[in-house]
């Protein structure tokens, strides 16, 4: 069975044979589809994939549940032999600590939503278009969702947040993205058509973000609409964006990467690279800033390193503390909507002072 597989909605913006298999066994059961041994293969490896998944998950919420009853006793054990009314102050202030913190936990919340609605009313338009799924692997597809769950957490703590569209939301991206938290309750603007559909009055004003534009991007503009391809190919699709937006006659840029830093390979980043380089430009104004507290230090080039000698101790050390923090974030954006879960306290307040996001 070969199977043609077209970029996206668009005639011939580029096609594919996939590496679909032949049947190699005859089908006892006709209503369920024919397997090949490859496919066959791959099935038993994803389903032990989610099987390890949901074991570490259940383990470490075993664990977590340990760890609470574990201070829970300690707690009880140290106020034991303490005379009944200090017991009662101590127990009334570890209250008002508890208090405090909710308090501050939900005045954070207030004022990330009022952040976000600001921007949905006059902020910076930025579009993830989400019609490459068929495109990527199921761990891609994963993989992409957790770069837009990181995108929408570091936008909510942005002091100039953008308003992001996930546009071209369908089939299994859109299964995955309804499998986060809280993902109902986002301020986004969520669509299953494409950008072109739903932004049809505003043509014009799309901009394609692609690394293979020749226009260099100089500003970001309110009025425009800045659309990032939503792929995560390690560039196996080369150029796919750049022909698409051309075909749909809409204008691209590249981000001006070249001015101000050497790469160590392609110029291409990640979904979340390319917003956090877009907030943060909105917040300081400057490219250089920009690319320097985002682009981790290693995709940088060792000659551009030494040109861009005179950037401060500071930059550098930003960007490797960044490096360093990728996996805490991770887990920050993966409990950003648990809140109410008082054992994940501890871990996101730390989440949230260790960002190096200064937006
Ligand atoms: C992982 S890249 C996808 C690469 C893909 N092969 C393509 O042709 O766009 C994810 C997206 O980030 C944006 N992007 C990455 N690097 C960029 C750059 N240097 N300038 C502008 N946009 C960039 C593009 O929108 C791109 O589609």
């Amino acid at each position: 069975m070969t199977a043609e597989i077209e970029a996206n909605g668009d005639a011939g913006v580029q096609q594919q044979k996939t590496e679909m298999e032949k049947p190699t066994e005859s089908n006892e059961n006709p209503s369920e589809p024919v397997l090949s041994k490859r496919a066959k293969k791959k099935l038993a490896k994803q389903q032990k994939y989610e099987e390890k998944k949901a074991e570490k998950k259940a383990a470490a919420k075993e664990q977590k549940k340990k760890e609470v009853e574990r201070k829970r006793k300690e707690w009880e054990e140290s106020i034991a032999s303490i005379p009944e009314d200090e017991k009662m102050k101590l127990i009334e202030s570890r209250i008002s600590l508890r208090k405090e913190r909710m308090e501050k936990r939900t005045q954070e919340k207030n004022d990330r939503k009022e952040r976000l609605m600001k921007a949905k009313e006059q902020g910076q338009n930025v579009v993830v278009d989400l019609e490459f799924s068929h495109l990527m692997t199921p761990n891609e597809i994963r993989s992409l969702v957790q770069q837009i769950m990181y995108c929408y957490a570091v936008n909510g703590r942005c002091e100039c947040p953008a308003h992001l569209w996930l546009t071209g939301c369908e089939g299994e991206m859109e299964n995955q993205l309804n499998k986060i938290p809280g993902f109902d309750k986002w301020i986004i603007e969520k669509e299953n058509k494409s950008y072109i559909e739903a932004l049809e009055d505003r043509k014009d004003d799309l901009v394609y973000l692609t690394a293979d534009s020749d226009t260099v991007l100089e500003e970001l503009d309110l009025n425009k609409i800045y659309i990032i391809g939503g792929l995560v190919d390690r560039n196996r699709w080369k150029g796919i964006t750049m022909e698409k937006a051309q075909e749909q006659g809409i204008q691209t840029a590249k981000l001006p990467i070249a001015n101000f830093m050497k790469m160590s390979s392609s110029q291409v980043l990640t979904v979340n690279q390319v917003v956090e380089i877009l907030l943060k430009f909105l917040e300081t104004r400057d490219w250089k800033t920009s690319f320097f507290a985002v682009i981790p230090q290693r995709k940088r080039s060792q000659a551009g390193s030494e040109e861009n000698a005179n950037n401060t101790v500071e930059e550098e050390e930003e960007c490797e503390h960044r490096d360093d923090l990728v996996a805490s974030k991770k887990q920050c954006v993966e409990e950003e909507d648990c809140e109410q879960k008082d054992e994940l306290i501890a871990s996101k307040k730390q989440c949230v002072e260790e960002t190096p996001s200064n937006c």
